[in-house]
């Protein structure tokens, strides 16, 4: 008997994902490495943190194809890219990657809705959350870096951006969360 609930158009994309999940960690610890050899370790930190996040990414897409009864297929994990000239190009590269990462969501909630398979869509909603929070916190290191001299930041800046980042949150603050009290 079938028990796949998934079309093979969606199956394809949700894989696709899988992979891409696991090219963004590969991409965070690229440049939480190169951030580690420059010697910035607070950013490097953050970066690691933040690559063991895409993994979740990963795996949260991985069990949704088999409990859906689709079949899983790994493949190879595309090379990350090159590494960062500097601390504005890491958060400038940051940003695009999330960006990136974004469209290729909403391109799959696209095709759910298209297809009426809100099971699927349903699932996606929990990653246009997630995208949108990855998008705010990388504005913020944009935002930070920015005002640390962004390509000109002199060496006490990126001390103290790179201090800061070793205690900076993982999850940034969303709009819909805000109150009077607590902007
Ligand atoms: Fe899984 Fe940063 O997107």
């Amino acid at each position: 008997m079938e028990t796949n609930r998934l079309s093979p158009t969606l199956a394809q994309a949700l894989n696709d994902q899988m992979t891409n999940e696991a090219h963004n960690a590969q991409i965070y610890l690229a440049y939480a490495s190169w951030a580690a050899d420059k010697g910035y370790d607070g950013i490097s930190n953050f970066l690691f943190r933040h690559a063991n996040e895409e993994r979740n990414h990963m795996m949260k897409f991985l069990e949704y194809i088999l409990k859906r009864g689709g079949k899983v297929v790994v493949t190879a994990i595309p090379a990350p890219g090159p590494d960062p000239v500097s601390v504005n190009d890491c958060f400038e590269k940051v940003f695009k990657s999330e960006v990136e990462n974004t469209a290729k969501i909403y391109d799959i909630v696209n095709m759910s809705m298209a297809e009426k398979d809100w099971a699927t869509w349903n699932f996606m909603q929990w990653f246009v959350k997630e995208q949108t929070e990855e998008e705010t916190l990388a504005m913020d290191l944009l935002s930070k870096i920015k005002v640390a001299g962004g390509e000109n930041a002199k060496d006490t800046a990126l001390y103290n951006l790179d201090r800061d980042m070793a205690t900076k949150p993982d999850d940034a603050t969303l709009a819909q969360d805000a109150t009077v009290d607590n902007p």
